[in-house]
């Protein structure tokens, strides 16, 4: 897909890998609109990259709204979304301080399956109102990112993992539904991918977690998942599928 002069919006673009692949999005000549709760760094971000810096909580239907609504005035309807807003938790189910807080958990699916979904159902909107382009009659891509912990997570990881599963499961009746408008929907499932997030881990735990990626036995770039969204959004038989990003790891118990 030609990106030059196309409205691009990727959300927790202003960290790891989302900024990463706003990156990598603006160097193809995207107007690329940067969503973030955080405003500083994505409007630092837009004055690097010439695009739109917008604070934007992805689970609030009235922030998604406001943004979304900038988004089409400055630049027009999104050809791509790209969500990669997410937070983490460790928490046990039950543990030695009591029973896992239920805010956390509202939190975690809020943030990473609901905002995942809002910005989706938002954005939509605007993408089906797009010319088609090409032989196939494409009008958008839009690309989650969901976690190996969504198949495999680990002790401490339901609240996670439970968020990351459900945005593995909308994947294909999104891109069933969304065909009719020559909309595709692809899901990464990065492994351990070595940004702030991560990085927020004892440096113990960083090197334990990457001496078990079969290979290659370090911790993936925020570029090397900015490449693979590049290539998803190029690659127009992609389609309603889950990619693994993760250099074969399986994560374990604990
Ligand atoms: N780093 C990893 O190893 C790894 C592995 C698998 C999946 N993931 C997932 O990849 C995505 C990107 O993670 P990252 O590692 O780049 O993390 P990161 O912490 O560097 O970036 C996440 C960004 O999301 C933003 N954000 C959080 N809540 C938000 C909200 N409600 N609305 C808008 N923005 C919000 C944060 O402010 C931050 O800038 C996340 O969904 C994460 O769960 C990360």
């Amino acid at each position: 897909m030609d990106l030059a002069e196309q409205a691009v919006v990727v959300t927790g673009a202003g960290s790891g890998m989302g900024k990463a692949t706003a990156c990598r999005l603006a160097r193809r000549n995207a107007l690329v609109a940067a969503l973030d709760i955080a405003a500083k760094p994505v409007l630092a971000l837009a004055q690097e990259l010439g695009g739109l810096g917008i604070e934007c909580d992805v689970g609030s239907e009235s922030s998604v709204r406001t943004a979304i609504q900038r988004v089409v005035a400055e630049f027009g309807p999104p050809r791509v979304l790209v969500n990669c807003a997410g937070i983490a938790a460790a928490q046990r189910i039950s543990g030695r301080k009591g029973p896992h807080d239920l805010g956390l958990f509202q939190k975690v699916i809020r943030t990473n399956l609901v905002g995942t979904f809002n910005m989706m159902r938002l954005v939509a909107e605007e993408m089906k109102q797009l010319d088609p382009v090409g032989e196939s009659g494409a009008r958008g891509v839009m690309i989650n990112t969901a976690s190996v912990a969504a198949y495999e997570g680990q002790i401490g990881q339901a609240a996670y993992s439970a968020s990351k599963g459900g945005v593995v499961a909308l994947t294909l009746p999104a891109a069933r539904e969304l065909a009719q408008f020559g909309i595709r929907v692809v899901t990464v499932a990065p492994g351990l991918i070595g940004t702030p997030m991560l990085h927020a881990m004892p440096e113990e735990v960083q090197a334990s977690l990457a001496s078990q990626v079969p290979f290659p036995r370090r911790l993936g770039s925020a570029d090397e998942f900015a490449a693979l969204v590049e290539h998803i959004i190029d690659n127009e038989m992609l389609n309603g599928e889950v990619i693994r990003l993760d250099g074969a790891i399986r994560l374990q118990p604990e």
